[in-house]
């Protein structure tokens, strides 16, 4: 096996992240904290801070990489009330660096909320965090309690006559509440469905305000840029990508966590230097960006920088920075189906292709795995991914749609072969394969048969 890569972090998010007591105000400020506020408040015009976030490029860390200074550009000038929502649902299977940045750093994010409000004009900002992440959102709680005293939140930030008020307001553990506009309507109390856009949350949002949506991670990145501004963030990371990312690996390596690191750098150093690689087998495939970017083999991703372009071209994505890593031992029919099931049980069912699609995925995949399915089963699941992608409100179909979309494309004799035996689960255990004598005709039969009912009823 090769040596390891050499590979080193660069932390900006994380460089206080081991420090006893980060989580609370004292700490914070002792190490720096709360300074970018006094600069963004008391020396700098709100366009002056909009147009340093602009010009450093900073890309939204929760999925889609859109330009964080230009969506916060978006908003309306004027007087009426415009709103900020830091989504930290974090859901994603594979993510998890928004749990730690807000467990021990929560007045980094608090203050970047403050200074992203100022910017884009807002006053009443919001963070809705998951519904599960209990800890947390005790640890947010006292921190904006925390901040309120120190005069940083309130109806007079630093004594400017300036408002912003904050309220940590907890999920229910549904992922699509993730997706912004789910998040909207579930933060107005209403049950937590996409809206159809345009029009955009910018122009109208929260209660049909003007809002600014960013991932925790996005705006724990604002204190550092409009502390040592936009050219010093540039020097880390790609032109296209600037900055550092927190990258959440999981799955076979040794040593799965989280890891800042430049964006750029070869996607090796982060799986086989920083995490570890595996144990001594080879990589079969990894997930990029979360479970909903498609997979890439070994030898497609491994040498690839990990950039948000460098992703995007080679057929798979960034997004919010999650490698899940498939050692050889992995049935791809298997990890397919566990990540139809996730998507499946998260659609909000609204649109059919998304409701359906994912649906007769599962059905059709859990046929391939006991070995029950047929030729014409294939044809349908390949088809199926290709017939939800772009046809739904939302990109859950599609999170499901890319990912067993590209395991069919890239791994397609596995799937053939579970056709004749079935598969065991995933790593070598067991699984719904059928066992003992062969088929008879007739049951073989009667199998086609429902199998074709099944297919006309996905339809
Ligand atoms: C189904 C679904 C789930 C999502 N979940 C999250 C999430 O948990 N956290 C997040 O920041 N973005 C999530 N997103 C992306 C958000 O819709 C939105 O693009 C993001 O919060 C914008 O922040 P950013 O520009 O800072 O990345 C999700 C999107 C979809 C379609
Ligand atoms: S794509 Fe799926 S989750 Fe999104 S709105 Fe449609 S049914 Fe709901």
């Amino acid at each position: 096996m090769a040596a390891a890569p050499t590979a080193k972090e660069t932390r900006i998010l994380f460089r206080n992240i081991d420090e006893p007591e980060l989580a609370s105000i004292r700490t914070y400020k002792e190490l720096g904290g709360y300074q970018s506020i006094r600069k963004a408040f008391l020396e700098m015009a709100p366009e002056e801070v909009l147009k340093e976030l602009e010009e450093s490029g900073l890309r939204g860390r929760g999925g889609a990489g859109f330009s964080m200074g230009k969506k916060a550009s978006f908003l309306p000038r004027g007087d009426m009330d415009k709103y900020l929502c830091c989504n930290a649902d974090e859901s994603e299977p594979g993510a998890f660096k928004d749990r730690e940045l807000m467990q021990k750093n929560p007045h980094q994010l608090i203050e970047g909320i403050i200074i992203a409000a100022r910017a884009a004009g807002a006053n009443r900002c919001f963070i809705f965090i998951r519904g599960e992440y209990d800890l947390q959102g005790d640890i947010l709680d006292q921190a904006v309690e925390e901040a309120y005293e120190a005069g940083f939140l309130g109806e007079s930030v630093l004594d400017t006559g300036e408002q912003v008020e904050l309220v940590v307001h907890r999920g229910a553990g549904a992922y699509i509440c993730g997706e912004e506009t789910a998040l909207l309507d579930s933060l107005e109390g209403k049950r937590g469905n996409p809206r159809l856009k345009p029009p955009f949350p910018a122009v109208q949002g929260l209660y049909g305000g003007p809002t600014l949506i960013n991932n925790v991670e996005t705006l724990s990145n604002v204190p550092h840029i409009v502390g040592s501004g936009a050219d010093w963030f540039k020097q880390f990371g790609t032109e296209q990508s600037p900055g550092t990312k927190v990258v959440s690996v999981s799955g076979d390596v040794r040593k799965p966590g989280n890891y800042e690191v430049e964006l750029g750098i070869p996607t090796r150093e982060l799986i086989e230097g920083l995490a570890g690689g595996t144990e001594e087998r080879a990589i079969k495939c990894f997930f990029p960006g979360g479970s909903s970017a498609p997979v890439l083999t070994a030898e497609e991703g491994l040498d690839l920088p990990y950039s948000f372009e460098a992703m995007q071209e080679a057929g798979s994505m960034l997004g919010s920075g999650s490698i899940i890593v498939c050692d050889e031992r992995t049935s791809i029919v298997q990890l397919a189906l566990r990540t139809a099931k996730f998507y499946h049980h998260e659609s909000c069912g609204k649109c059919t292709p998304c409701r359906e699609g994912t649906n007769w995925t599962v059905k059709m995949l859990e046929r391939m795995i006991r070995g029950e399915a047929t030729p014409i089963d294939l044809e349908t699941i390949a088809s199926v991914q290709k017939n939800i992608t772009g046809n739904c409100l939302c990109v859950l179909g599609d999170s499901m749609a890319a990912p067993v979309g590209s395991m069919v494309e890239k791994f397609r004799p596995e799937f053939e072969e579970a056709l004749e035996k079935g598969v065991p689960s995933l790593n070598g255990r067991n699984g719904g394969a059928r066992s003992g004598a062969a088929e008879s005709k007739g049951r073989r039969a009667r199998r086609e048969a429902e199998h074709l009912t099944d297919a006309g009823r996905s339809r």
